[in-house]
C-alpha cells in the first residue's frame, strides 16, 4: 500500500454509499492526507477481506449493512458503547497491531438531534420504531440524555421486549408492539425500521406525535422516506431523514482515527444542497 493512510468502509452493497465523499471532505477540510475507499464486502467474505486490509497497513475501516454484527465479533477489544450495542461501524489499528472496534451511530444521531436541531431528548417521551439493529445502535446514547421515557415498539413483540429487558439499567424503558402505543403521545418518534427503505410504514395511530413534537428517520433517500411524509402529514415541528446522523457519525469515526473533529455544518448543507439540486 501508498504511504498515504488508508481507509475504507466495507459493506454489501456498497456501490451509493456517501461516505467516500464524506471522508473526503473531512480530510479535505482538517487538510489530513489520507486515501478513503469502499470495499464491496458481503458477509462471507468479510473475514479473509478485513484481515487483508489490515495485513496491507491499513489503519481504520467503517462496517454497514450487513457487517456490524460480524465486525463486533471479530475485533480485539470493544469501546463500552460498542459493547452494549452489539455492533460496530467503526474499527481502527491499535498501536500493538491489535483492532478496536466502536460504534459511532448512536452518538451521530445524539448530536443531529441536539446540536444541529436543537431537539431535546431530556426530560421527552420518546418512541423508537423497529427493534433490530439499528435501535440496538442508539438505545444507550439516547438513555445518556436521561428522556422521561423511552418505549420501543415493533411488530415482533418479542424482539422489542427482549430489548427493553436488556437495557433497562439505563433508565425507563419499555419494549410492546404498535397495538400497545396506540392511544400514547410521543415527543419524539425514532423510526428505526427498515420498512422505509421499501416505502413502507409501521401502523402508527394518528395521535402518537404530540404537539410541536419531532420525527426522525434513520434511513434516508433524495426523496423524503414514508416516515418523514408521514411526520409532515402529522404536523411534527421538524421531519428529518438520516442524513445528518450519517454525516455526525463519520465525523466521530473520523476523530477516532485523526484525533482531529471535523465541521459537519458545512458538510451537511452541501450533501443536502446536492440531492435538492
Ligand atoms: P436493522 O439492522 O436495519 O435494524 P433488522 O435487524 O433486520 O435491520 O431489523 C429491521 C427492523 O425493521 C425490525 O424491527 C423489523 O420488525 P420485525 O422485528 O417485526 O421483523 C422492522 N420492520 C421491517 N419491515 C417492517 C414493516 N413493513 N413494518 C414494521 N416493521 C418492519
Amino acid at each position: 500500500m501508498s504511504k498515504v493512510d488508508q481507509y475504507a468502509v466495507f459493506g454489501h452493497p456498497i456501490n451509493h454509499s456517501k461516505s467516500p465523499r464524506i471522508h473526503g471532505l473531512f480530510a479535505e477540510q482538517t487538510q489530513q492526507q489520507l486515501n478513503y475507499t469502499a470495499e464491496d464486502v458481503p458477509a462471507e467474505s468479510f473475514e479473509s477481506a478485513i484481515s487483508h486490509f489490515f495485513e496491507q497497513g491499513g489503519k481504520g475501516i467503517n462496517c454497514t449493512v450487513p457487517l456490524k454484527e460480524l465486525a463486533w465479533q471479530r475485533v480485539d477489544k470493544r469501546s463500552e458503547r460498542a459493547q452494549f450495542s452489539k455492533a460496530v461501524n467503526t474499527v481502527v489499528l491499535q498501536q500493538n497491531g491489535s483492532l478496536l472496534g466502536d460504534n459511532t451511530d448512536g452518538i451521530g444521531l445524539v448530536t443531529d438531534l441536539t446540536i444541529n436541531h436543537d431537539i431535546s431528548i431530556h426530560n421527552k417521551r420518546i418512541l423508537i420504531l423497529g427493534a433490530g439493529g439499528a435501535s440496538r445502535g442508539i438505545i444507550g446514547p439516547i438513555m445518556e440524555q436521561s428522556p422521561a421515557h423511552l418505549v420501543i415498539a415493533n411488530r415482533t413483540v418479542d424482539k422489542s421486549i427482549t430489548l427493553s429487558n436488556e437495557f433497562s439499567p439505563l433508565g425507563n424503558i419499555k419494549g410492546c408492539c404498535y397495538g400497545e402505543i396506540k392511544n400514547s403521545e410521543f415527543d419524539l418518534i425514532i423510526n428505526a425500521t427498515s420498512a422505509s427503505l421499501t416505502g413502507d410504514l409501521p401502523p402508527l395511530s394518528d395521535t402518537l406525535l404530540a404537539a410541536q413534537g419531532h420525527c426522525y428517520d434513520l434511513a434516508y433517500s433524495n426523496d423524503p422516506t414514508a416516515f418523514v411524509k408521514w411526520g409532515l402529514n402529522h404536523q411534527a415541528a421538524k421531519s428529518l431523514d438520516g442524513l445528518g446522523m450519517l454525516v455526525e457519525q463519520a465525523a466521530e469515526a473520523f476523530y477516532i482515527w485523526r484525533n482531529i473533529r471535523p465541521e459537519t455544518e458545512e458538510i451537511i448543507a452541501l450533501l443536502n444542497a446536492e440531492r435538492n439540486g
